[in-house]
């Protein structure tokens, strides 16, 4: 039987039966707003909220494409990067702009990398950017979308930070950047910024630090005292970094920004286009069109949480994790991996018999509990990343009790629920000859396809492409999301 696909509505539809379905949409998604979900969205208090809604619906039909039409998004703007840029160490030379999400905002910096060394040094035709193991995956999508070359790096064993000694091996004539993170997303650990920024100073090479979880956070955790290592602008050789508002800003989504220690750099970061019948574009960043909702959004948090406001939230969030932490050490089978500086923490098992994806399905059907969750990577074993919001901090509780139920019931299921992994001998063989048919019979094993796109547990194609190398990964992912786009 073939599929009525979705038309236009021959006739419009009455505004209140619109938004009835609308909200009907959400009654699938993640239960977001109840405290049990460890990721994803970001609450401040209900009053902030109301506020950053307010703001962003204000400036929805504005159009940051030309600034010197709306010279409110230029002012909204230039405030919100400098608001950050005095967060982050920086000085009156430091300038930046406002990016709709980390992504773009490490895309702009890799860029702006690019470009300055086709500027400055044109012998180098194949550029190379040095990041851990751990940096964020954005930095790939960048050298994918730029063609610049990522040369990975591995982290300390232990502390999950990038490896200062295997960072100075991997430089070559070729490297324009190396790639600190305040903190790095999936354990939460700083990379030793000093080190990493004086070896790129030493070299005439920039140095970026993605403090886009990071960077509305550690500041304020540092001002309360907690130990926190040098992680931006403050540290001599560190050009440009990327920070979030949409994360621990407490901004609505579409908010971050990339920055540079000095204003001549930025030069590098914007594509200017004369050489068409139209208007001139001018673009600092990667979107042309684009509303003025997210930065106005953004101001107006800052304004309406203040220093004040922010550190309160750190320091719940502080204290939180350190009960998490301790929790999860007393938990025989669980432990956290690295020593998180901030309220992101990474749970492994030491027990051959508490499989971590496993423990993710039973806590969602336990209490709906999301645990999102890590495959392993190189030393990195596979794991349940937290993320310790305000909205989180009263269930912690709860949810402790709760892995220790779930450890015990995964314990005692019967022999053959076991986990299920591939010989590595059989994936060769498999993928040497991938066909996208192949992923039917798979579908067909999850239980998806057709009107159930997305499996209940994941638990089985965690552990599928947990044993896999990541190149064979990137194929099973990429065949998944294309279908998942499909109606
Ligand atoms: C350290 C770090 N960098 C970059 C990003 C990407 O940010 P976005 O999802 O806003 O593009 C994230 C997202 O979690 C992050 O934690």
């Amino acid at each position: 039987m073939t599929k009525q696909r979705v038309q236009i509505p021959e006739n419009g539809i009455a505004g209140e039966t619109i938004l009835e379905q609308l909200k009907s949409m959400k009654s699938n998604d993640v239960p977001w707003r109840s405290g049990k979900v460890f990721g994803y969205t970001y609450e401040a208090a209900k009053e902030i909220e109301e506020v950053v809604y307010k703001a962003y619906l204000m400036f929805l039909g504005e159009n940051a494409l030309d600034p010197t039409v709306f010279p409110s998004l230029r002012q909204l703007e230039t405030e919100v990067v400098t608001m950050a840029a005095e967060l982050l160490g920086g000085n009156e030379e430091t300038t930046g702009n406002f990016t709709s999400g980390g992504t773009e905002s490490i895309m702009l910096a890799v860029k702006t990398a690019r470009d300055y060394f086709r500027d400055v040094k044109p012998e180098i035709t194949k550029p190379e950017i040095i990041v851990a193991r751990t940096a964020h995956a954005a930095f790939h999508k960048a050298g994918h979308y730029l063609d610049v070359n990522v040369v990975v790096v591995p982290v300390n064993k232990e502390t999950f930070m990038a490896d200062v000694a295997a960072t100075e091996a991997a430089i070559t004539e070729n490297t324009i950047m190396i790639v600190g993170s305040s903190p790095s997303y999936p354990h939460g650990v700083i990379d030793p910024i000093e080190d990493l920024a004086k070896m790129a100073k030493d070299r005439g090479i920039l140095c970026h630090v993605d403090a886009c979880v990071g960077g509305m956070y550690l500041p304020f955790a540092k001002k309360l005292g907690y130990d926190i290592p040098a992680f931006d602008f403050s540290v001599d050789g560190v050009t440009s970094m990327s920070c979030d508002f949409h994360k621990y800003g407490y901004a609505a989504k579409g908010a971050s920004c990339v920055l540079h220690k000095d204003a001549n750099l930025r030069r590098y970061q914007i594509f200017t286009c004369a050489s068409w019948a139209g208007y001139s574009i001018v673009n600092p960043t990667v979107l042309s069109s684009k509303t003025g909702g997210p930065m106005a959004g953004a101001w107006a948090v800052l304004k309406a949480m203040g220093q004040d406001g922010y550190m309160e939230i750190v320091d719940a969030g502080q204290k939180a994790t350190q009960h998490v932490i301790e929790g999860i050490e007393k938990i025989p089978g669980l432990y956290v991996m690295g020593k998180p500086a901030m309220n992101l923490v990474a749970i492994a098992s030491s027990d051959p018999a508490i499989n971590i994806f496993e423990l993710s399905d039973a806590m969602k059907a336990k209490g709906e509990w999301g645990l999102q969750v890590q495959l392993a990577c190189d030393d990195a074993v596979e794991a349940l990343h937290l993320s310790i919001n305000r909205a989180n901090v009263p269930h912690i509780d709860d949810m402790l009790r709760d892995l220790v139920i779930c450890i015990a019931e995964l314990k005692n299921k019967p022999e053959e629920e076991e986990a299920f992994a591939i010989a590595p001998e059989v994936i060769e063989g498999m993928f040497a000859n991938f066909s996208p048919e192949m992923f039917d019979s798979l579908e067909e094993m999850l239980g998806m396809g057709g009107d159930n796109p997305i499996p209940d547990k994941f638990a089985f194609i965690n552990n599928i492409l947990n044993s896999l190398p990541a190149k064979y990964r990137k194929v099973l992912l990429t065949e998944f999301v294309n279908r998942l786009f499909t109606v």
